[in-house]
């Protein structure tokens, strides 16, 4: 069970009424096997609206527990409960969950952890330890109130006053020493850390001193072996790493910062930490008399080069089937722009550049939640939309359906890291400029593209992806930074029903949250 509650939480110097899961910040984790069914009863106890979404979870036929507000269910209000229930299968790795409602999940988020199932193993050598490792960000204020403000202005929010590190900014920020996460390992030992990027608005780096991390899976799919200093994640993505106790015997900073693609764009520049502590280093983290541990040197925060060559790396374990002869060829746009103030807007509420209002959008539509269904049920029985801008894309049950994801920001060209709900896809090709059908097809890697759901699709890029629509239901397709998803950044595909109950979505719960 899952018990959302405000918990006094102190960070930064300063004691906030923190919205938490079970008291707990991070929330708890899950551990589970590939092929376990899952129930989880969510008490809202809290004076906000939420969901929970289980994010990179298939879902197979099971929809209506997926989590977007306003998208397969409404809020669980507050006083509230709902239960999720769903199976996961045929993934392995590390997912997450989080809140899906306001900037709730700011700090309603944890890791799902999923093994193989018994007598099953590790497609490498089976770690001696496993770390979550996630990645977040903190305000000094409320997340809510931070976006609340943004909406009613139309300007961008604050920018973050820390980036965490299960939890914790770490040694470098004010009042923070004590509780830096302690990284345990031991020499010869290897040690399995499941990196997750959950921070809101940010693209980070994260790299380790002086130890060198193998990549062997993302978003809960194995991948070839590739060995690298430094990471990239995009929010929502996960990426699971090997590190060796092969140094020194010591203590090592981990460090996470800010990958900024965008020109001018505010953000925040400090570096969050932990220390990777080998166990027979002569001192521990209370009482050291080492020197401080070793510093890892991350690349400048603009530094595109380097995560273009880490991303072109990843592959699929295998050889996999990817999807040929399409049905649906689509061409997105993702954009960042800026839209004029509606007449009646008084002043205070259009403070982007020279009066306008930020908006985002994907094929030009700003995407608008419904406020009093939510779009799966209003699917299911019949309820006449749209609503302008929740225009859904129908695709018929099996489709193979490939989409080309181009950035044309107009303002500031940013990363876009884009999550398709329901599904996992192959990211078969990416590059920059705009995408050029006659030329550009034959990069296309038809043979071991790795498996994703989440795809950072790079400044002033594109990324082309493939899925067959296999998930009867309503799944959200949205950029994963939350300050775009609240300017619009977001569509949904409305895939049918197929033939027969294995093609078909199941009934709704009966606790399913109404409006
Ligand atoms: Cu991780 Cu729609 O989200």
């Amino acid at each position: 069970m899952k018990q959302i509650e405000a918990t006094k939480v102190k960070r930064l110097c300063k004691t906030h009424n923190t919205i938490t899961v079970n008291g707990m910040f991070p929330g708890p984790t899950w551990e589970i096997k590939n092929g376990d069914p899952l129930e989880v009863l969510v008490v809202n106890q809290a004076r906000y609206n939420v969901t929970i979404h289980w994010h990179g979870v298939r879902q197979m036929r099971t929809g209506w527990a997926d989590g977007p507000e306003f998208v397969t269910q409404c809020p669980i209000r507050p006083g509230g409960s709902y239960s999720y229930r769903f199976t996961v299968q045929g993934q392995e790795g590390t997912l997450w969950w989080h809140a899906h409602s306001s900037w709730l999940r700011a700090t309603v988020y944890g890791a799902l952890i999923i093994r193989p199932r018994d007598g099953e193993s590790y497609p490498f050598p089976k770690p001696k330890r496993e770390t979550s490792i996630l990645l977040g960000e903190w305000w000094d204020a409320n997340p809510i109130d931070v976006m609340r403000e943004a909406t009613r202005t139309g300007a961008a929010p604050n920018v973050s006053d820390a980036y965490t590190i299960n939890g914790q900014p770490g040694d470098l920020y004010k009042c923070s020493t004590k509780e830096t996460t302690i990284v345990p390992i031991d020499s010869g030992e290897t040690n399995l850390l499941r990196v997750i990027n959950a921070a809101l608005n940010q693209p980070l780096f994260f790299k380790v001193a002086n130890h060198m991390l193998t990549v062997v899976g993302a978003d809960a799919s194995y991948t070839k072996p590739f060995t690298t200093s430094v990471l990239m994640l995009g929010p929502g993505q996960t990426t699971d790493v090997l590190i060796q106790g092969d140094q020194p015997p010591s203590r090592y900073y981990m460090a996470a910062r800010a990958y900024e693609s965008a020109q001018n764009a505010p953000f925040d520049n400090t570096t969050s930490t932990a220390i990777l502590e080998y166990k027979s280093a002569s001192c521990t983290a209370k009482k050291c008399d080492a020197a401080t541990p070793v510093m890892p040197s991350l690349p400048a925060y603009n530094d595109t080069n380097t995560v273009t060559a880490f991303s072109q790396r990843f592959r699929s374990r295998q050889k996999v089937q990817v999807p040929t002869d399409i049905d649906e060829n689509l061409f997105f746009t993702v954009g960042l722009g800026l839209n004029k103030c509606p007449p009646n807007f008084h002043k205070s509420r259009c403070q982007g550049p020279n009066g306008t209002r930020f908006a985002a959008s994907m094929n030009n539509v700003s995407f608008v939640l419904p406020r009093n269904f939510s779009l799966l049920q209003a699917h299911q029985q019949g309820i006449p939309g749209p609503v302008p801008g929740t225009k859904l894309y129908k695709l018929k049950y099996g489709s193979r359906v490939q989409i080309v994801i181009q950035d044309t920001s107009i303002v500031t060209p940013e990363n876009h890291p884009t999550h398709l709900h329901g599904f996992n896809f192959y990211i078969i090709a990416e590059g920059f400029g705009n995408f050029n059908p006659k030329t550009d097809t034959w990069k296309f890697n038809l043979v071991d593209p790795p498996m994703r759901n989440t795809v950072a699709v790079a400044v002033n890029g594109w990324a082309v992806i493939r899925f067959v629509a296999d998930n009867p239901g309503v799944w959200l397709m949205h950029c994963h930074l939350d300050v775009h998803l609240n300017w619009g950044l977001a569509m949904a595909f409305l895939v049918q029903n197929g033939v027969g109950k294995s093609q078909t979505i199941k009934p709704p719960p009966p606790d399913l949250p109404i409006c």
